[in-house]
């Protein structure tokens, strides 16, 4: 029988909002996850490769590969946002050891080979720093032949950054990758913090996956308890506003969930590399340089809709 779901590769640095949107995503049942890419992010590579396996166990999903990609940045120190994230990456949740083990083999050049290898082109949900997909793209720079999309949590256009003053934490962890991926001919669709800040999590949103006992939804609540603690306190990153939190990725995963949640629009987009405002998002809306729009700016969302489909795919979905 024909697969319609959508070949998908994940690449991400986990994360508890990294957790929230894989947990949807696999809850859904509607894509083909073809892997877990791990990228250096929240916290380092092995932390965050340790995180993967671990949610892929609590998820029942130990046939999903997990491949380690980047360590570093392409060019720069490495970043990262236990701040955010606890120094686990995962709220400081204590959670046991996974069985689970990594597969054998480079992040970058297994997204070369997979989305080479599928029958149709795949999807890139890309919600950590982009090193992984920057790389696979200087491996084969025929990416795009490969690649239907990538939707990538990350940039600030209309809104400050989470980082610096213009940049988000995933761009300005690796400015020249982004920007590598922005030049490399795969349409990128941008969902970054204008879409992000119109997400609000309030306690409420998470009363009935409170109701449900598996171990995803208990894996979910304990991590969310660390973002719940944070509520009206200073946190560096707006994670924790004055009654709400935020899930950023799961605001990228909503467009991979529906687009039609979406208000976008087609722009020419590159990433700065330089100087102090590294890591900034400059789209071009008067495409003044008249060249090819290369990215799809998401920026207005029906967050209410997605939330409600993110809580009710995941009590429903295990
Ligand atoms: O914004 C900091 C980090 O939190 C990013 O990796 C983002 O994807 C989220 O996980
Ligand atoms: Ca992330």
């Amino acid at each position: 029988m024909e697969d319609n779901r959508t070949p998908l590769i994940i690449d991400t640095d986990p994360g508890i909002d990294d957790a929230a949107s894989i947990f949807w995503v696999l809850a859904s049942g509607r894509f083909d996850v073809k892997a877990l890419t791990v990228t250096h992010g929240n916290v380092g590579l092995e932390r965050c490769t340790i995180n993967a396996l671990r949610l892929l166990e609590a998820a029942g999903r130990p046939d999903i590969p997990v491949y380690q990609g980047a360590k570093a940045p392409i060019l720069r120190p490495r970043i990262s946002a236990e701040f955010a994230h606890g120094t686990d990456g995962m709220g400081d949740s204590e959670m046991p050891m996974p069985q689970l083990k990594p597969a054998e083999g480079h992040a970058a050049c297994r997204i070369v080979e997979i989305a080479k290898a599928s029958a149709r082109p795949v999807t890139i949900l890309a919600i950590g720093p982009i090193t992984n997909v920057a790389l696979a793209v200087l491996l084969e720079p025929d990416l795009k032949r490969y690649v239907d999309r990538v939707i990538f949590m990350g940039g600030a256009v209309r809104v400050p950054g989470n980082f610096t003053a213009v940049a988000s934490f995933n761009v300005v962890a690796d400015p020249e990758a982004a920007q590598i991926v922005y030049q490399s001919g795969i349409p990128v669709v941008q969902v970054g913090l204008d879409i992000c800040n119109q997400f609000s999590f309030r306690p409420a949103d998470f009363d009935a996956l409170q109701q449900v006992d598996s171990p995803v939804t208990r894996f979910i609540c304990q991590m969310v308890q660390f973002r719940l603690r944070q509520i009206g306190g200073v946190a560096a990153e707006s994670v924790a506003r004055s009654d709400s939190i935020a899930l950023n990725d799961v605001a990228a995963t909503s467009y991979l969930m529906n687009p039609d949640w979406f208000t976008t629009e087609m722009v020419v987009g590159d990433v700065e590399t330089a100087g102090r405002c590294a890591g900034q998002t400059v789209l071009d809306f008067a495409n003044r340089e008249n060249r090819e729009p290369n990215v799809c700016f998401a920026s207005g969302v029906d967050s209410h809709a997605a939330i409600r489909q993110w809580s009710w795919d995941l009590c429903h979905g295990f």
